[in-house]
This record gives structure tokens, sequence and C-alpha cells, in this order.
């Protein structure tokens, strides 16, 4: 195991009803002024934004609100963010919402107390100060609740990036299952997808004797197996939902991820999808990463043979490990496909003419020095060959 830090200071409220209790962790973490950021609506149809704000204001907390955050959220509500932040005096942002509406909520926590552009954080510079971040997560998915990063797209060149700083790891965020019910079953099958890919970034490592992370990202990945099925069948199985949604933060507050190294290209790869169509996360990773394991198996054949005799309950074939490594990618995507996501860039409405664009700002872009992946490093033509693999 690689030598770490781990410091994950936020404060978790997971249960029923934990978002009437929004007002007073914001006092608690110091808030007086808020900024209330949200989506397209779901959550102002649903109620909870106004069970939100009577929690502040039994608080005597004041607010102003900000919605509109899209999906892949965007650099211009982003700018909006932080001059409604500095005019009104905003000392804490409340996220309402999914991973894209935390990210945005970081972004403009960030930008508020920065002086120069809050772009420069998503080309390399670390955050350090950032004002606190509270969320209130409607989609297990992203794992922005317990992370300390931030994905936005930029809408000058619909550039998709990353920035990242322990300022960033929210203050606190409540987990409510019930609030995920309303989801419609493509974006709970999104998320459940992102979760098992932040899982598979993690266990494709190099690092030897990390036996410790290993089991708990299987038993985390088992979970998703199981309860899948049981939440696509029933979207108010609440106990799905809680199983799922504690699982989407264990996956990516990187308690699975220390000590090791990580690989990461499936993301690289699939950000240059969701920026170029617009496509959810979640459902750019399904196509992403059976053809991204399709390419680097033959690196360690036996870690892909551990994973699918532990997880997808492959019968270990000793005399040929190669034949169970590839039966656990098969049943990656036979799963998949039976959750409803696409299998390929034509079920993705990808086309394979941007694939050399593609690649291209994958391996250079972000101030990459032309090669992504911390498993197998992969150069251009790499990436051009696993985009084909998705055709
Ligand atoms: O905007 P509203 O109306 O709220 O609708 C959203 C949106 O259309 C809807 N939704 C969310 N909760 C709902 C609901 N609809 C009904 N009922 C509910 N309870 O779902 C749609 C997707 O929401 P979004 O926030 O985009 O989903 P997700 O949480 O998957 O976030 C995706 C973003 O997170 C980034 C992705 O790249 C993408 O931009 N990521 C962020 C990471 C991080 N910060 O650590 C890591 C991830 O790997 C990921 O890259
Ligand atoms: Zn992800």
């Amino acid at each position: 195991m690689q030598n770490f830090t781990f410091y994950s200071p936020t404060y978790f409220a997971f249960g029923k009803g934990q978002e009437n209790n929004a007002g007073q962790y914001v006092k608690r973490f110091g808030g007086s002024k808020v900024l209330l950021h949200f989506g397209g609506g779901s959550v102002v149809r649903s109620g909870l934004l106004d069970r939100v704000k009577q929690s502040l204001t039994n608080e005597g907390i004041a607010y102003v609100e900000l919605g509109g955050v899209q999906p892949n959220p965007r650099s211009g509500l982003v700018y909006e963010g932080i001059e409604l932040c500095r005019k009104e005096g905003v000392d804490f942002v409340l996220a309402v919402g999914g991973g894209s509406t935390i990210d945005s909520s970081k972004a403009i926590a960030a930008g508020t107390v920065y002086d120069g552009d809050f772009w420069d954080f998503y080309q390399g510079k670390l955050v350090e100060k950032a004002l606190p971040v509270g969320t209130i997560l409607t989609i297990a998915a992203a794992g922005s609740e317990g992370s300390p990063d931030t994905v936005i797209t930029h809408e000058d060149g619909m550039f998709k990036r990353g920035a990242t700083g322990e300022a960033l790891r929210p203050a606190f965020s409540i987990l409510n299952p019930e609030l995920t019910q309303t989801l419609p079953a493509f974006q709970t099958a999104c998320g459940i997808t992102d979760i098992m890919a932040h899982l598979f970034e993690r266990y494709f490592t190099t690092t030897k004797e990390v036996e410790v992370t290993d089991r708990m990202i299987e038993g985390l990945l088992l979970t998703m197996i199981h309860e899948a099925p049981r939440v696509i069948a029933d979207p108010d199985h609440y106990e799905a939902r809680a199983n799922i949604m504690w699982a989407g933060m264990m996956a990516h507050n990187n308690s699975c991820g220390v000590g090791r190294a990580q690989d990461w290209a499936s993301h690289d790869m699939e950000h240059e999808l969701s920026a170029t169509y617009d496509v959810a996360h979640g459902a750019g990773l399904a196509v992403v990463f059976p053809a991204w394991m399709q390419y680097v198996y033959k690196n360690d054949i036996m870690r892909f043979a551990q994973l699918a005799t532990r997880v997808w309950g492959v019968q270990m074939d000793f005399a040929d490990p190669e034949k169970t490594a590839l039966a656990g990618i098969h049943a990656l995507r036979r799963f998949l496909t039976s959750i409803g996501m696409p299998g390929n860039f034509a079920e993705l409405g990808a086309k394979a003419e941007d694939i050399p664009q593609m690649a291209k700002t994958a391996c250079y872009g972000n101030g990459r020095g032309g090669s992504i992946g911390g498993f197998v490093a992969l150069h251009e033509e790499d990436v051009v060959n696993i985009y084909n693999l998705m055709l």
C-alpha cells in the first residue's frame, strides 16, 4: 500500500426527513446568508425546495435563490452565481439537487472568494479556499456530496473539466433516500452506472497488496448488483434506495481509493462524450467502461479474473484465466443492458467522425501531457482505438 493522507470532514445526516433540519445545519456550520442553488425544477415540483426554505426561515437564515443548473453544468451560471454571492454578501452555498447542482455550487463557492477567473481552477489550479458548501442530495450518482471535486463545462468551446481541493468537501450533506424516489428509471440507472464506474476506476490499479480497499470495492459492487434490479423494478423501494445512496457516497469520497494508484481514463474519455453530445455522464460511462476493459485487460489478466470471480460469480478457469477475465467483462455488459443503459455510440447519439478530436482533447486537454490512465497509460492512438470499440 502507498503512503496517503485522508481528510474527509463532511458531516452526514442520513435518512427520512433530514432535509427539514437543513437550517440547523447551515447555522451549525457558520452560515447566515445562503445561496440556495438548484437545477431545472425537479426540487420545485417535488416540494423539497419549499421545505428547505421553511427550514432556513425557521432558523432565521436569509437566502437568495439561483435555479437552472443543467446536467453537465455550465460556466455561465457559475459566473452569475459568483456575482450574486458577492452582491448579496452570501457566506454559505446550499446545493439542493444532484451532482450537477453540487458541482456548480462548489464552483461558485470557490469563485466567490477568488480574485481571478474561477476557470483557473479547472485548468489545474488547486482550490485552497471556498465558501462552505452544504448539500441536499436528490440522486445517488456522482458522489460529489462527499468528494473534493467539481466538474464544469465551459460554454466557450464546450470543454468539460474538473477542479479539486479539500476546501470543496461539503461541510454537511443531507442524504434522504426518499428524495430519490421521484427519479425516472433512466436517471436511476445512470447513477448506478456512475457509482460502479467510480469503483472500477479505483479497482484497476498497479499497486500490489491492497486487500482492504479491494474488498471494500468488491463489497460495494456486489451491493449495486443486488440493489439495482430491485430499485428498477420498484422505484419506491426505500431500502434499496438507501443502500445505493450510501454506496454512492462511499464509492467516491476516496475511502476505497486511498493507498493505491487509480486509473480514471474512462472518466476522461466519457467527459469528452458528455461535452460533445451533452449525454448523461452515467450513460456515457456505460458505453466507455466495457470498451476500455476490452482494450486493457491483457495488461493484468489476473486482476480482471479476480473481479470476475469475486463480483460476477464467474467460475475461475485456472487453465485459461483470460476466459474468466472476458466472462467478467461480458457480465458487466449484460448487467448494464439489463438496467436500460446504452451499449454503443449509436445508442448514445455519438458519431464516429468526432473520434479523432475527442481523443486529442482527452489526451492533451486540461494540461495533460499526451496520455491518460494510471492503470494503463493510454496515448491518443489507444484512445482512438477504444472509441472505435464503442461503434
Ligand atoms: O435539474 P433537475 O430538474 O433537478 O433534474 C435532474 C437532472 O435532469 C434530475 N434529477 C435529479 N434528482 C432528481 C431528478 N429528477 C427527479 N427526481 C429527483 N430526485 O436528474 C438529472 C441529472 O441530474 P445531475 O445532477 O446532472 O446528475 P448526477 O448526479 O449524475 O451529476 C452528473 C454530473 O456530475 C459530474 C458529471 O460529470 C456530471 O456533470 N461528476 C461529478 C463528480 C464529482 N463532483 O465528484 C464525479 C463524477 O465522476 C462526475 O464526473
Ligand atoms: Zn463519475
